[in-house]
C-alpha cells in the first residue's frame, strides 16, 4: 500500500473513506471536533445512537455525510482516552483497513488525532506496520486466488502542522520497511518444508544480495563446512537428502572498521526429530523452525531498505532434521568446530547442534554483539505462551537493550535466568557435554548449551518457538521479531524517533 501525508481540513478531503478516530464511543475526540458545522452535528447525532464504542461495534461505515467530498466516513472507536496509545491506535487502524480492503475501497485518509501528537513516530510506524499485517496474504500455492476485487491500495496520513509531516514521514518509511521485512519473514515461514529447503533459502539470500551493493550472500556448502570442522551442523543434515547450507548475509553500511551486529537465526526447514522423531499429530508445524533464519533475512532486507550506517551479519545454518539411516542415533558422539565434543541423547534437540558450529563461526567477524533466533524449545511456549519471546544470555547490557527495544516496537521479550546450576544439567559421562539438560528448565538449558560456544563475545538468545507462528484457524508465521531486531539495530543508529 501507498501511504502518503498532507496537511489539510477534513471537509476539503476528496477520498473514498475519510476515517475518523472517536474516544469512548461518545461524540468526542480532535477528529470530530475539527469538523465544520454541518457534518459534525450529523456525525453527533449517529454517534449518539449508541451504536459504537464498548462491546459494541469497533466501527461505523457512514454514507453521504453532508458538508463533506469524502463519499464515505468511517468512524473508528479509540477507547478510552485515558489510556489512548499508538498501539491502540495502530491497532484500531488496521481494523479499519481490513474493513475497507473488504469494501470497494481503494483510497482511504486519516486524520490523525491530535492527540497522537506526542507520539506521532511510534504511531505512523505502527499505523504501517498494522496495516501491512492485515492486507498480508500467502496465496502463493492456492491454484485459485482469492484476493479482493478493488484492494485499497493509498492511505493518506492527515495532520495540522507542518513540523509533523517530517516526523509522520520517517515514521512510514521505518514502518513499511519493517512490514516488509516481516512479510519476507512470513513467505518464507508459510512455504512447506519440500518448497522450502536450505537450497531454497541459500538462493533467498543470493536473491537478497542483488538487491544492494552493500549486501552480500554467499552460502557455505557441506564440503565447505566439512573443512571448517563443522560436525554438530553435519551430524544432522547427514539425515536428509538435502544439503546442507550455511547462509551468509554481509550488509556492510556502517564505517569499514566498525564491528557489526551479527544475527544468526535457525533455519531448520523441517523438523520431523530424526530418530527421536516426534509425534505426528501437528507435525506439519514443524516447517516453521527455520523462522529464526527467516527472521534474520528480513531484518537485513530492512536493514537495506532503510540504507542503516550500520555494519550487519546474518548467518542462517539451515538443514532438515529427519530420520534416517545416516541420521544420527542416541548416544552419538559428535565433535563441533570450537572442538568441544556432543553426546547427542536427543536428536530431536538438533537446533543447538546448527546453532553451534555457525556462533563458532560468528568469532570471524569481530562482532560488537551476536543475537541468535530460534525456535528452540517447546518449554518455551509452556513458559511464555505465544505473546512473549524467550531472552537469556551473558550480557545483562545487551539483554537490556533487546528488552527495550521488544517494549518499544510491542515485540517483547522477557528474560530468564543462566547459571552453573542449570549448565550442571547438560554433563556428559561420555562427551563434553550432553546436547539435552534432562527434567526441567528446557529453555534455559538449551540457551546453556549454546552459552558454552558464545564465550569470545557479547551474546543474547532469542527463543521464538512460541511467538514465531500462530497455531489454529489462525495458522501462518507472524514475523516475529523482525520488529524487535529492526528497532534494536534503528536504535543503533540513532533514528528511532
Ligand atoms: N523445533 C523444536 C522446538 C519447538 C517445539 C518449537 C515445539 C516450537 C514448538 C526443537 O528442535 C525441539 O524439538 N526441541 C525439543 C528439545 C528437547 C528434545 C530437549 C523440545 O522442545 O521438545
Ligand atoms: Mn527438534
Ligand atoms: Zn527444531
Amino acid at each position: 500500500m501507498h501511504y502518503l501525508t498532507k496537511i489539510a481540513s477534513p471537509e476539503t478531503l476528496t477520498t473514498q473513506c475519510l476515517i475518523l478516530g472517536v474516544f469512548d464511543g461518545k461524540q468526542h475526540g480532535s477528529s470530530i471536533d475539527r469538523l465544520p458545522a454541518t457534518p459534525k452535528k450529523h456525525i453527533q447525532a449517529t454517534l449518539k445512537k449508541g451504536d459504537l464504542g464498548g462491546k459494541a461495534a469497533q466501527s461505523l461505515l457512514l454514507y453521504g455525510v453532508p458538508g463533506l467530498k469524502a463519499e464515505r466516513v468511517l468512524l473508528m472507536d479509540l477507547g478510552e482516552q485515558k489510556s489512548f496509545d499508538a498501539k491502540k491506535l495502530a491497532s484500531a487502524m488496521g481494523g479499519a483497513i481490513a474493513l475497507l480492503n473488504k469494501n470497494a475501497v481503494r483510497d482511504c485518509a486519516l486524520m490523525v488525532p491530535e492527540e497522537s501528537a506526542d507520539m506521532l513516530y511510534a504511531a505512523g510506524r505502527d499505523i504501517a506496520i498494522s496495516s501491512e499485517e492485515q492486507l498480508y496474504l500467502f496465496d502463493q500455492c492456492k491454484s485459485k486466488k482469492n484476493r479482493p476485487k478493488k484492494p485499497l491500495g493509498k492511505l493518506t496520513l492527515v495532520v495540522k502542522e507542518r513540523k509533523q509531516l517530517n516526523t509522520l514521514k520517517k515514521a512510514l518509511k521505518h514502518g513499511t520497511a519493517i512490514a516488509a521485512g516481516m512479510n519476507l519473514a512470513k513467505d518464507l515461514a508459510n512455504l512447506p518444508g519440500n518448497i522450502c529447503t536450505p537450497s531454497y533459502l541459500a538462493d533467498t539470500a543470493k536473491r537478497l544480495g542483488r538487491k544492494s551493493t552493500k549486501l552480500k550472500a554467499t552460502a557455505l556448502t557441506e564440503k565447505q563446512m566439512q573443512r571448517l570442522g563443522m560436525g554438530a551442523l553435519l551430524s544432522v543434515s547427514r539425515g536428509s537428502r538435502e544439503p546442507a547450507k550455511l547462509i551468509v548475509l554481509e550488509y556492510r553500511g556502517g564505517k569499514e572498521n566498525s564491528r557489526p551486529v551479527v544475527l544468526v537465526g535457525k533455519g531448520l526447514t523441517f523438523d520431523a526429530g530424526g530418530i527421536s522423531i516426534k509425534p505426528s499429530a501437528g507435525m506439519d508445524e514443524m516447517k516453521y523452525d527455520m523462522c529464526g533464519g527467516a527472521s534474520v533475512f528480513g531484518t537485513l532486507q530492512a536493514c537495506v531498505d532503510l540504507d542503516l550506517p550500520i555494519n550487519v551479519i546474518g548467518i542462517v545454518p539451515s538443514s532438515e532434521n529427519l530420520p534416517d539411516g545416516e541420521a544420527n542415533k542416541p548416544g552419538d558422539i559428535v565433535t563441533s568446530m570450537a572442538g568441544l565434543t556432543i553426546e547427542i541423547l536427543n536428536t530431536d534437540a538438533e537446533g543447538r547442534l546448527i546453532l553451534c558450529d555457525a556462533l563458532t563461526y560468528a568469532e570471524r567477524f569481530r562482532p560488537a554483539a551476536v543475537i541468535d533466533i530460534a525456535t528452540l524449545t517447546g518449554a518455551c511456549v509452556v513458559a511464555l505462551g505465544h505473546h512473549t519471546t524467550g531472552l537469556l544470555g551473558n550480557d545483562d547490557k545487551l539483554a537490556d537493550e533487546l528488552l527495550k527495544a521488544g517494549d518499544d516496537i510491542h515485540d517483547p521479550a522477557w528474560r530468564l535466568p543462566m547459571n552453573d546450576d542449570y549448565r550442571k544439567q547438560l554433563e556428559s559421562n561420555f562427551a563434553d557435554m550432553a546436547n539435552i539438560g534432562g527434567k526441567g528448565a528446557g529453555t534455559i538449558t538449551a540457551a546453556c548449551f549454546l552459552g558454552e560456544f558464545t564465550k569470545k563475545y557479547k551474546w543474547a538468545h532469542l527463543d521464538i518457538a512460541g511467538t514465531a507462528w500462530k497455531g489454529g484457524h489462525e495458522k501462518g508465521a507472524t514475523g516475529r521479531p523482525v520488529p524487535l531486531l529492526t528497532q534494536l539495530l534503528l536504535k543503533r543508529c540513532k533514528l528511532a524517533e
